[in-house]
C-alpha cells in the first residue's frame, strides 16, 4: 500500500509518500519534503499563527507535486491519502486538511485523518528493525508530553501526561528567559553541550517536578518560574548562562527519564519508544539509551530529522490504521484531547 501524507499542524509544510508491503511490518519512505517557515518566526520570539498559515498555503501544492515526482509515482499508483487533523494551529491545519479533502475528492481516493502527536511514535516503524509489543512510548513535543502503553497498533492506553506545560514548551520558555531565540530547545541543547559539570560544579539547582510522585504525569510550568527567580537574583547572567541551560536540560530530561523508567517497571514492555521534537535532544537520547541498556529492553528513537514534524510519520500511522473517513467528516479539530485518541 502506498500513501500520500500531508502534515501542516504548525510551521512546517510537509508531504511524503510512504509504502508498506503486505508481507512486512516496516514502513518505507519513497519521498519526503519539509518546508519550514521557522525563520519568519524568529523576530517575534514564537509563531504568529496567521503568518504560519499563509506560508502553509504557499508551500502546500508544490510540496505535494515534489513528493509525487521524487517517488516517481503517477496519481493512479497512490492507494490513499492521509492528513494531520490535529492537534495544532487551526489556520495551518486547515490548509493541509482542505488540500487533502480536495485531492481525495478529485482523485477518488480514501482519506485517513491522523492525530499528529500519536503519529510521532510511528517514526519508530521506519527502518530495518521495528518495535515489538507491548511497547511503552513517550511522545514528547512542543505542546505534548504523553506516556502511552501500546499493546498493539489498535490497543493503545494513555498512561499519563503533562498537567500544564509540555517539555518542549518548557525548553522554549526557559530559553526565552535566558535570551535565546525561538525555538529554544535546539539552542539549549547546543549551549548546554559547552558546559562541563566535571570542570565547574554547578551553582544552580532547579526542581525536578513530580519526580517522586507515583503517577505517570508530568508538570513543567514551575520550572520556568524557578529559573526566572534564579535569573532575577544573578547580576551577570551571561557568566552563568551555560550552567543555567545545562541545569534546565538536566531537570527536564531527569523527569522525562524517571517517569519513563517508572512505566517500564510497571509494564515490563518488549520495547521502549521515544519520539517527537524533544527526542532530538542529545542528552535525552543518551539518558534513554542508558535506561534501555540497564533494563535490556530495545530502544526505538527516530533519527533527528524524523523527530520534529514531518509527513512520513503521518503516512506511517495511516499504513497501520487505514480506515478512511468520508472527507466531509474530516474536521480540523485543534482541541482534540489526547484521551480521545487512545
Ligand atoms: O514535534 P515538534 O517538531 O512540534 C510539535 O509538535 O510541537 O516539537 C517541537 C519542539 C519545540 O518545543 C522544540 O524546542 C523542541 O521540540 N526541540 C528540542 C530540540 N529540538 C526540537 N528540544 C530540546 N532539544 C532539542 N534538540
Ligand atoms: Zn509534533
Amino acid at each position: 500500500m502506498k500513501i500520500l501524507a500531508i502534515e501542516t499542524s504548525c510551521d512546517e509544510t510537509a508531504a511524503a509518500v510512504v509504502e508498506k508491503r503486505d508481507s512486512e511490518e516496516r514502513v518505507m519512505v519513497l519521498s519526503s519534503v519539509v518546508a519550514s517557515s521557522l525563520k519568519l518566526h524568529v523576530p517575534t520570539g514564537g509563531i504568529v499563527p496567521e503568518v504560519a498559515a499563509r506560508e502553509q498555503a504557499k508551500y502546500m501544492v508544490p510540496a505535494v507535486q515534489q513528493v509525487l515526482e521524487e517517488a516517481g509515482l503517477e496519481v493512479s499508483a497512490v492507494d490513499a491519502l492521509a492528513v494531520t487533523y490535529g492537534p495544532g494551529l487551526i489556520g495551518s491545519l486547515l490548509v493541509g486538511v482542505e488540500t487533502a479533502k480536495t485531492l481525495a475528492l478529485a482523485w477518488d481516493k480514501p482519506l485517513v485523518p491522523v492525530n499528529h502527536v500519536v503519529a510521532h511514535l510511528y517514526a519508530c516503524w521506519i527502518g530495518e528493525t521495528i518495535p515489538a509489543f507491548p511497547a511503552v512510548a513517550l511522545a514528547v513535543s512542543g505542546n505534548h508530553t504523553d506516556l502511552v502503553l501500546m499493546q498493539s497498533h489498535t490497543d493503545m492506553r494513555w498512561l499519563g501526561g503533562t498537567r500544564d506545560d509540555a517539555a518542549g514548551e518548557c525548553f522554549d520558555k526557559c530559553a526565552r528567559i535566558l535570551g535565546f531565540p525561538y525555538p529554544g530547545g535546539p539552542e539549549i541543547s547546543r549551549e548546554a553541550a559547552k558546559f562541563n559539570p566535571n570542570e565547574h560544579a554547578s551553582q544552580i539547582t532547579l526542581p525536578r517536578p513530580l519526580l517522586h510522585d507515583n503517577s505517570l504525569d508530568f508538570s513543567f510550568s514551575g520550572l520556568k518560574t524557578a529559573l526566572k527567580r534564579q535569573v532575577d537574583h544573578v547580576e551577570q547572567v551571561e557568566q552563568v548562562v551555560q550552567e543555567m541551560v545545562y541545569e534546565v536540560q538536566e531537570a527536564i530530561t531527569d523527569v522525562l527519564v524517571a517517569k519513563l523508567e517508572r512505566a517500564v517497571e510497571r509494564y515490563s514492555p518488549a520495547s521502549v519508544l521515544v519520539a517527537g521534537g524533544v527526542a532530538a535532544n542529545t542528552r535525552l537520547r543518551e539518558k534513554v539509551q542508558n535506561l534501555s541498556d540497564a533494563y535490556q529492553i530495545p530502544l526505538f528513537i527516530p533519527p533527528v530529522k524524523l523527530c520534529t514534524d514531518n509527513a512520513v510519520t503521518i503516512g506511517a500511522w495511516a499504513l497501520f490504521h487505514p480506515t478512511p473517513l468520508p472527507p466531509e467528516k474530516v474536521h480540523a479539530n485543534p482541541g482534540l484531547a489526547v484521551d480521545e485518541w487512545v
